[in-house]
């Protein structure tokens, strides 16, 4: 059967990008005939040293997001990645079928190295080593994820591969990134960016916890221009943007309605914000109050990250097992 796993660093709630971009997809995924994982990768993001304090928070709000947007803990084992040690076994072993070289050009490690008042530690180095580990962990075949991981996901193939020429093996598969049909989906922001990214502010992202009244003034205040002045103008990125998210939320007439106004010079910034708002709070309203339920019930949330812990637990002991065997760590 094939095996699905995906994960997400604990960095907080949720926005528009992640959703449309990423965990609808995952969402989606446990429709199909997979054995299916999803973790909280909290270890990933001790590479940057968050406090006690932050971790915390944040591992419970991506938690509860998830939860809100539909993954089920009957379909999929959801766990936090620090509940299960055994991962760290298998990033031990997989460190060997790393070179230094090709983890030095990872694109998001060359950023780090140009950031200069930035200290390299080696987490920042192994960051896809461990990443496969979490992948091969439970031999999965399959990683939903956004286009800016795929490159993570060539590595851990390779590690794999390499694993079963030295062991001559076919005990770890050779994972791809799943990717759905159709255009991935770019969410640009409110602030005429051309991404919505929660490293670009408050007034960039709409997050799917927003309150209606937050929501209606973050539209008011993104940027528009002073409107066209010749009928069919193109228009400028961050009336384009709006445009963008008017498509996400609103019916196609209502997006049509607007977009001829603009072709024809007729178009009020003020109504298209408002109904842009309206429609967006329409959107959110769902996961909003699923969030505010899901945040009362501590107790649920618990049992969700335990029993799927032991799922995941019982995954990894038995790939570790075979891991163990083909490397001859079976000694008395
Ligand atoms: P952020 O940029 O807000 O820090 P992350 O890097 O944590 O977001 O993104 C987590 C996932 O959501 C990734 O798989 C990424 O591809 C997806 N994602 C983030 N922002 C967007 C966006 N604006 N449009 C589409 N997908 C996005
Ligand atoms: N690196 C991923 C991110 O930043 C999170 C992640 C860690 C992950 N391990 C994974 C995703 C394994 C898929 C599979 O979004």
């Amino acid at each position: 059967m094939d095996v699905a796993l995906s994960g997400s660093r604990p960095t907080g709630k949720l926005h528009m990008g992640n959703y449309f971009g990423a965990v609808q997809n995952y969402v989606k995924l446990q429709e199909e005939d997979f054995k299916s994982f999803f973790f909280i990768a909290d270890y990933h993001s001790l590479t940057t040293h968050p406090s006690a304090d932050y971790l915390k928070p944040n591992v419970r709000e991506v938690l509860i997001d998830y939860l809100a947007c539909g993954l089920d803990p009957e379909k999929t084992a959801i766990y936090i990645q620090s509940d299960l040690p055994e991962t760290l076994e298998l990033f031990t072993i997989l460190n060997m079928f790393a070179n230094k070289g090709e983890l030095e050009k990872v694109p998001t490690f060359k950023e780090k190295i140009r950031q200069k008042n930035q200290t390299i530690n080696a987490g920042l180095l192994t960051y896809p080593v461990l990443m496969a580990a979490d992948i091969l962990i439970h031999r999965a075949n399959k990683v939903p994820v956004g286009r800016d991981q795929v490159q993570h996901i060539e590595m851990t193939r390779n590690f794999a591969s390499r694993f079963n020429q030295m062991y001559k093996t076919d005990f770890l598969p050779e994972p791809q990134p799943y990717v759905f049909a159709g255009e991935p989906i770019k969410v640009p922001g409110l602030d005429g960016s051309t991404k919505m990214s929660k490293s670009l502010g408050d007034k960039n992202c709409v997050y799917l916890s927003d309150m209606p009244e937050d929501i209606l003034k973050k539209v008011k205040k993104a940027k528009t221009d002073g409107g066209p002045e010749t009928p069919n103008s193109e228009k400028p990125q961050e009336v384009q943007n709006l445009f963008e998210i008017m498509k996400l939320v609103s019916d196609a007439s209502t997006y049509e309605h607007f977009n001829n106004a603009y072709n024809n010079c007729e178009i009020r910034y003020g109504d298209f914000k408002n109904q842009i708002a309206e429609d967006l709070i329409a959107f959110n309203k769902p996961f909003r109050e699923r969030i505010a339920d899901l945040s009362k019930q501590e107790d649920y949330l618990k049992q969700v990250t335990k029993r799927g812990g032991e799922q995941a637990k019982e995954s990894a002991r038995a790939t570790l097992d075979g891991v163990r065997r083909i490397i001859g760590i079976d000694y008395y």
